[in-house]
């Protein structure tokens, strides 16, 4: 597979770096805010929708890198609906030592391409995050120069449980009602076909009819064709549903 591989539209400012994990897998830690592999807002409303009837929706986000994927999850929500409780925490899960403790931290790496993603949906980057240093906190294996630290506002962070931890152990061992989305973004294409089936298979187990898989920009190939053997359909562009 080709590890570089990233279509045009897509760079990365908040993390981009590369290590390889114990089964020898190289994994790269890419991310960015409004990442734009998924249509945000697209997704939120269909999820609000989705859920309508559920009292408590568990959010799990595996691969979950420097935090960006979170905060952009609850900005999503924050700026679109209100009384939103029985969607938090979102519990986020990294394997990587250095990228969980980055995420815990409650500082976040952006440059002026992250701020732009704000200008252009129309938030106020302001009422999230507060200017911290004009020096980039720094990420074992990150590449990424000329970005400054943020520090999350108590909205962002008091909404998000950040751990260290295997998707694979935690996709096992999770309990369902219905109720769970979990977000499982360009993480499954670096893994092997078999690796793959083995956490659909804890993923199509555990995960009861209604729940939400969504993915990412670079698992739409054999990935997605693993997911669908697994009992999920595609209710839209990267999210499937156990059925
Ligand atoms: C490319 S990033 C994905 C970031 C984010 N989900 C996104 O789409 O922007 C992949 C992340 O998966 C993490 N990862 C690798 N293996 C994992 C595992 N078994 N369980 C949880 N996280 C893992 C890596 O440490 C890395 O930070």
């Amino acid at each position: 597979m080709n590890i570089n591989f990233c279509p045009n539209y897509c760079y990365f400012t908040s993390n981009n770096g590369y290590y390889r994990d114990e089964n020898g897998n190289g994994i790269g830690t890419k991310t960015k805010m409004f990442r734009a592999d998924l249509d945000w807002n697209r997704f939120t409303d269909f999820m609000v929708k989705h859920f309508n009837d559920k009292d408590k929706v568990q959010i799990l986000q595996f691969a979950s890198s420097d935090g960006s994927e979170a905060y952009t999850q609850i900005i999503t929500l924050l700026e679109n609906y209100k009384n939103l409780d029985k969607f938090f925490p979102i519990e986020a899960y990294d394997i990587d030592k250095n990228m969980y403790e980055a995420a815990n931290s409650g500082l976040l790496n952006m440059d002026d391409k992250d701020l732009t993603s704000f200008k252009n949906r129309n938030i106020d980057w302001g009422k999230y995050f507060k200017l911290k240093s004009d020096k980039g906190l720094e990420i074992l294996n990150n590449t990424l120069e000329n970005s400054k630290t943020y520090s999350a506002s108590p909205v962002l962070i008091d909404k998000v449980n950040f751990h260290q931890g295997d998707m694979f152990e935690v996709m096992k061992n999770h309990k369902d009602d219905s109720n769970t989305v979990v977000l499982c973004r360009n993480i499954l294409e670096y893994f092997t076909d078999r690796e793959v089936d083995s956490f659909m298979s804890f993923a199509a187990s555990n995960l009861k009819n209604g729940s939400l898989f969504v993915t990412g920009e670079i698992d739409e190939g054999r990935v997605d064709e693993i997911i669908q053997r697994n009992g999920f359909v595609r209710v839209l562009p990267n999210i499937y549903m156990k059925v």
